[in-house]
């Protein structure tokens, strides 16, 4: 694996100039993002997923660590050549159109004037926002400003994007649009780096996430890991009835009717088997049996709970032992 954007043990404090209160925004985390990968950065507000993004770019410094983009570090501006980066809450100045703004990003990141002819309709069709090419910025909604905010960062073809909050505001089917879009970015090899709140985009954008809390990694990994094939599974046959039920819990197993159906949650596979026979050995008729899959927001959520049950006093590591990351 080629890593593009490589960091190791980051770390930032912010001191607060007035009260000179410390705020760790990022506790020693560790990062690889190789070609044509999409990771996904994850947390809670105040995580510390734009202070990562802020270091990778050379917007503020790490306290300590070390982090490269294309093998150089960040201290080098060389490192940014090959980069787009939208920022969150971007805003372009509102009397300019889109076409000129694409036009003087372009110009900013080298692209020849040539070139620009037909990279900038080109993008405009890719956003679909070629019907507001000639229109002025301020007149934009939130969601063309985003369109028009990635159009920017993908002006000059770069190699590597770090996206805060990409579909910030676009709505659903625009949404979709640029999912597309980045997936076609990556396939072409582009590392991606985005950072996100909506979970359910992130799982279907993403190869592997990382999700901080308080500057820490507390989890990373490909998502199909982190949510993982549970041991829970859903049952249903006929003839299933409560002497069955009791039959299953005796094995050491926890069984619950639900919607109608049965939650089974078993130990390990030769336990799922064993229970299936007592189910057969019974007259049972299996219709039904399915690993529940816990989603990204279900691990998110238990993630965030756990620590705050942690720091509410005791251990921290809740129901995500196993998921700790490498
Ligand atoms: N310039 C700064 N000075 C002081 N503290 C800062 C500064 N920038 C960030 N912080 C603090 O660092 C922590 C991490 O902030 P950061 O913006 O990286 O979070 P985030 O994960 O991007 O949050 P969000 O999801 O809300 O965008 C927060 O506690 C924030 O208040
Ligand atoms: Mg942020």
């Amino acid at each position: 694996m080629t890593a593009i954007l490589s960091a190791e043990g980051l770390s930032k404090t912010f001191r607060t100039p007035f009260s000179q209160r410390e705020v760790r925004a990022l506790d020693g985390l560790d990062l690889q993002v190789a070609a044509g990968e999409v990771f996904g950065l994850l947390g809670p507000n105040g995580a510390g997923k734009t202070t990562t993004v802020k270091i990778l770019l050379g917007l503020t410094h790490p306290t300590s660590g070390r982090a490269e983009l294309f093998g150089l570090p960040v201290s080098d501006p060389e490192s940014r050549r090959r980069v787009g980066y939208l920022p969150e809450g971007h805003r372009f100045p509102g009397y300019l159109t889109a076409r000129q703004t694409l036009s003087i990003f372009g110009r900013m990141s080298g692209v020849a004037p040539a070139e620009m002819k037909t990279r900038i309709p080109e993008l405009l069709a890719s956003l679909r926002i070629s019907d507001w090419a000639d229109m002025k910025v301020k007149k934009f909604s939130k969601g063309m400003t985003q369109r028009l905010g990635l159009a920017a960062a993908l002006v000059h073809r770069p190699d590597l994007l770090l996206l805060d909050e990409p579909t910030d505001g676009v709505d659903p089917v625009g949404r979709r649009e640029i999912r597309d879009l980045l997936r076609e970015e990556a396939a072409r090899g582009t590392a991606i780096l985005l950072n996100s709140h909506l979970l359910s985009e992130i799982e279907m954008t993403c190869d592997r996430v990382a999700v901080l809390r308080k500057g820490k990694a507390v989890a990373a990994g490909r998502i199909a890991d982190l949510t993982g094939q549970g041991s829970t599974y859903r049952f249903a046959g006929m003839g299933v009835d409560e002497a069955l039920l009791v039959a299953f819990r005796e094995s050491g197993a926890l069984a619950e009717r639900v919607n109608g159906h049965v939650q089974l949650t078993t130990r390990d596979a030769e336990h799922l088997n064993a229970l299936v026979d007592t189910a057969r050995a019974r007259g049972v008729l299996v219709t039904e049996l399915t690993p529940e899959r816990s989603t990204l927001e279900d691990v998110f959520v238990d993630l965030v709970k756990a620590g705050e049950a942690g720091e509410a006093g005791g251990a921290s590591d809740g129901p995500l032992q196993g998921r700790r990351p490498q």
